[in-house]
């Protein structure tokens, strides 16, 4: 090494090795400021498409890594059926009101669809939040536009479950002028205790008990309002760092498994499946996901064919045995293709597809098909915090709003109510576009079960295509997630499978 670098070092080397590093120097600043730019000299805005609305505030991290966004002082636009200002649980490692350090300081942030935003908040990433809703909404008691000081802390007097220390907020009525924000009297403080049944969590408390630490501004608007608030609001004339966030769900919201409901398949028969096939197959990225919905298509489809079913309401009355001879084949062969996939050896692997062909031969025909159609998934995405230890599950794709236990509103519109909305959200994205966010989120929210399955690729077609369009001096930058359900193509991209 000496040797070389003595021989490399006369004047003119030295001299061509200057000029080496300029034209790279000179190259490299080049291309970055090409590719932050289009041909035609355009501000290029990155639109980035996710599954699971949580996922959005990893890429809201990355652009500030790569200074592309202020850590501080930016503005959420949310345009969603869904407020997701639930609160995170305090587990270890959550970085307390301070910007993540390292990536395990940030995956703990990222715990639910739901909590994301106020783990947003925490860390000092938002300060202005403008909620948009979706009129269909009626039931919730929101009303047409409220804003709040929505502040966050934490609640040392309490403890839930095996944690001492929980979050709380407190949300207090402001007016807001162009100026200054003048606050009421009154606030309402309160925490989540997630040991309790779904409707009986919201806990209140005094607002002496909540230590307060971070303060953000709240405003909810129904979208119809929309256009007519942006019109009115002084403030929003000033330049601000705006995040554009919209989930598919603002269309319309479901349970994922309605098509099991529909032909009284017992939930829970579903969730006896749901034990058994997340003890089969351990799911760990997107590639496992869609090859375990694959095995399992194709076991219902041999399943039906060996027992013969064609009427409705048949069931099967071969052995059990005998099938499990039949269809265990493409299991076993897994052990060798793709050995993390299964989360057992041969002999439990077997021991399983038994007791699944038990419950199989409980169902009928046309319940066996709405499984097949249904198909299978992971529960959530790799990055959740919790899936690598233990939480991870693979299951029928009936998403997380299940019969018993969703406090969300159910609204499946037609076609005519998608076409109407979309035109109001497209002049929402209009005004909202003239600010120049500096991204764009598009969450999909289909492998939780919330966007009408059949409706989503149709909002995001549209929703891409209004980026698509030209926008003066802005080129967007479409970037599919690498943890779709199905990848770009998305619910209609999976593996299908003919059912005789
Ligand atoms: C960060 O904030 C400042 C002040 O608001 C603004 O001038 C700047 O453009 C922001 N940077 C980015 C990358 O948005
Ligand atoms: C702690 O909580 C209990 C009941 O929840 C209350 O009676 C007590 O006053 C609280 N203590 C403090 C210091 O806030
Ligand atoms: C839902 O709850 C009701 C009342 O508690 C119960 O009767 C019903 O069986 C439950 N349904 C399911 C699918 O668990
Ligand atoms: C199984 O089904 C066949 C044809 O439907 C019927 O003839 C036979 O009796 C059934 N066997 C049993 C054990 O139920």
């Amino acid at each position: 090494m000496v040797k070389l670098y003595m021989m490399c070092c006369g004047y003119r080397a030295v001299w061509r090795r200057r000029m080496f590093w300029f034209l790279l120097t000179f190259f490299a600043i080049a291309i970055i400021t090409i590719s932050l730019m289009s041909p035609d000299n355009k501000k290029i805005i990155d639109v980035y498409v996710i599954e699971e609305h949580h996922e959005a505030l990893r890429h809201w991290h990355h652009l500030t890594v790569v200074n592309r966004m202020n850590r501080t002082g930016n503005m959420l636009i949310h345009i969603d059926a869904h407020s997701d200002m639930a609160s995170p649980e305090y587990v270890p490692g959550f970085p307390l009101f301070k910007w993540p350090v390292g990536e395990q300081q940030l995956f703990t942030l990222l715990q639910r669809n739901d909590v994301f935003i106020q783990g947003a908040g925490m860390i000092g990433m938002l300060d202005h939040i403008m909620w948009i809703y979706p009129s269909w909404d009626k039931t919730s008691e929101l009303d047409e536009y409220s804003s709040f000081f929505f502040e966050i802390g934490i609640l040392t007097n309490r403890s839930v479950g095996e944690r001492t220390k929980v979050f709380c907020e407190c949300h207090t009525p402001v007016e807001i002028h162009a100026d200054e924000i003048i606050a009421g009297m009154e606030s309402e403080c309160s925490y989540l205790d997630e040991t309790k049944s779904i409707s009986e969590m919201e806990v209140k408390i005094k607002k002496e008990e909540c230590q307060l630490k971070r303060r953000l501004v709240f405003e909810v608007i129904v979208d119809e309002l929309a256009l007519e608030v942006f019109e009115k609001s002084a403030w929003l004339n000033k330049p601000k760092n705006i995040i554009l966030d919209i989930d598919e769900d603002h269309f319309g919201c479901e349970r994922g498994g309605t098509s099991l409901e529909n032909v009284d398949v017992p939930w829970s028969i579903v969730e006896r499946l749901d034990v058994l096939i997340t003890d089969l197959i351990c799911a760990k990225n997107p590639i496992h996901e869609e090859a375990g919905n694959k095995l399992m298509k194709d076991f219902i489809a041999a399943f039906v064919d060996i027992c013969q079913m064609a009427r409705q309401s048949t069931t099967c009355n071969i052995s059990g045995q005998e099938i499990v001879d039949r269809v265990k084949g493409p299991f076993l062969k897994q052990l060798h293709l793709m050995p993390r996939m299964l989360c057992h050896d041969r002999a439990i692997t077997v021991v399983l597809l038994q007791r699944i062909v038990e419950v199989f031969k409980r169902l009928k025909y046309n319940h066996l098909l709405a499984l097949a159609e249904l198909g299978f998934c992971m529960n959530t995405s790799p990055v959740t915090f919790g899936f690598s230890r233990g939480n991870a599950q693979f299951k029928i794709c009936h998403g997380a709003n299940t019969p018993n236990n969703t406090l969300v509103v159910i609204h499946t519109p037609d076609q005519d109510e998608v076409t109407r909305r979309m035109s109001l959200v497209r002049s929402i994205l209009e005004h909202v576009t003239l600010m120049q966010p500096n991204v764009v989120t598009l969450c999909r929210s289909v492998r939780d079960g919330y966007t009408p399955r059949h409706l989503a690729k149709r909002i995001e077609d549209d929703i891409i295509d209004f980026f698509a369009q030209s926008h003066e001096g802005i080129k967007y930058n479409v970037i599919y997630d690498d943890n779709l359900l199905g990848g770009k193509e998305g619910w209609h991209g999976r593996y299908k499978v003919h059912v005789n």
